[in-house]
């Protein structure tokens, strides 16, 4: 792989051993991967930040480095709502601990904004055609997909490299040749809200990492998109789709003949997988939501009584700057949290059964939380499992 003398004296330590390990960590992928040179990065997103994922090790691996980011650089949700953490059940010893990630990740630069879905609250940080080193899978799905900037599914410590180098290497989905579909798959049926969660469900499983390119009867949102790639991202390892008609890099392909079919009852057999007792906790917000989002769930919450906990997550910049919004969901009985989430949080390992509108949450809760999930569209998560 080819460095520049710059890079090879960063390399070499002539700048401190932070940038050293992290021009290491960056250059060993490069050679695993067969990159040929490194890449300026627009922006980071930085995973590793709940003390349930990154324990003490991660903490002290952290605290040891010294510098600061040079580019714009995010984190993502940590494990528990950094200023309200005692309603969502978490205990003082890890806060204590989580408190002291945030502030190390602090003490390096980062924007201890923790959030899954940096796209909402700063346009800036992804753009068509930018290199970023993204790490959260959805995330990253978003990006390449949605708004058509490239970038690999980073880990947490070579994304965090990336933003102190400012560049990371590039191969995979840096490099056209790797964003070209290798399989088609076609939708026969229309699509609303949670169905685009079950369809990246489904198709995720088949699909593994390859590239697909849908073709859908219904014309999807950016929510719609943002919870395709979630899905996909999780039940798979999909971090770059394309649809027809659609998305930014999709119409300069053809279809690829390798198809796979996917029918309205394989969706609709997704919504029937229930707990047998039913949820006890009602999980919104994964990815984050929105604004738009929220203000749905806003209007969908009046005149309404809820019958379970019900959590949303979002970003704490969309909470800031929507109060109203804010104030008129919790008014209804419904926790709203920032900086963290149901999976990364061990707070959501209490209850037995949650209900969720998202197909990567549907995956991920009984994976990484050991707590049953079924599937809902939004207004039948808020009766609780009551669906008509
Ligand atoms: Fe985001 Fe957590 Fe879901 S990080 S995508 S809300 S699992």
């Amino acid at each position: 792989m080819y460095l520049t003398q710059e890079e090879e004296s960063v390399l070499e330590g002539e700048q401190g051993p932070t940038l050293q390990k992290a021009m290491e960590i960056i250059t060993a992928l490069g050679e695993i991967y067969g990159a040929d040179s490194l890449v300026p990065v627009t922006s980071t997103q930085i995973a590793g930040v709940s003390y349930k994922t990154i324990g003490d090790a991660g903490l002290e691996w952290i605290s040891d480095l010294d510098g600061e980011v040079v580019v714009p650089s995010i984190l993502n949700p940590a494990g528990m709502d950094l200023e309200r953490w005692q309603e969502m059940g978490i205990d003082a010893s890890f806060a204590a601990k989580q408190l002291e990630i945030i502030k190390a990740y602090r003490r390096l630069g980062i924007r201890c904004e923790c959030t899954c879905t940096p796209y909402h609250i700063d346009k800036t940080l992804a753009s068509f055609g930018d290199h970023l080193a993204w790490s959260e899978s959805s995330a990253v799905s978003y990006a390449n997909s949605v708004i058509g900037a490239r970038t690999n599914r980073e880990g947490g410590p070579s994304a965090l490299a990336a933003a102190l180098i400012g560049k990371t290497a590039n191969y995979g989905y840096h490099l056209d040749e790797n964003r070209v579909p290798v399989i088609t798959v076609q939708v026969e049926c229309k699509l609303k809200g949670a169905d685009y969660g079950a369809l990246g469900y489904l198709a995720g499983a088949s699909i593994g990492s390859d590239v697909p390119i849908f073709k859908l009867i219904s014309q999807p949102s950016k929510t719609n998109l943002k919870a395709l790639g979630a899905a996909m991202a999780a039940s798979g390892a999909v971090a770059l789709y394309h649809i027809h008609g659609v998305t930014p890099e999709a119409d300069q392909y053809e279809s690829p003949d390798n198809t796979l079919i996917i029918e309205r009852s394989e969706i609709d057999d997704i919504f029937k997988q229930v707990c047998e007792n039913g949820p006890d906790l009602v999980a919104l917000g994964c990815p984050h939501y929105s604004i738009e989002e929220l203000e749905r769930l806003s209007r969908l919450l009046d005149g309404k009584t809820l019958n379970k906990e019900v959590w949303v997550c979002t970003s704490r910049a969309i909470k800031r700057s929507n109060p109203d919004v804010i104030r008129n969901i919790e008014a209804n009985g419904v926790k709203v949290f920032t900086d963290t989430c149901m999976v990364v949080s061990p707070a959501t390992e209490r209850f037995n059964c949650t209900l969720t509108d998202s197909g990567k949450a549907l995956k991920y809760i009984p994976n990484l939380c050991g707590v049953r999930t079924q599937l809902a569209h939004m207004h039948d998560c808020l009766k609780g499992g009551d669906v008509d």
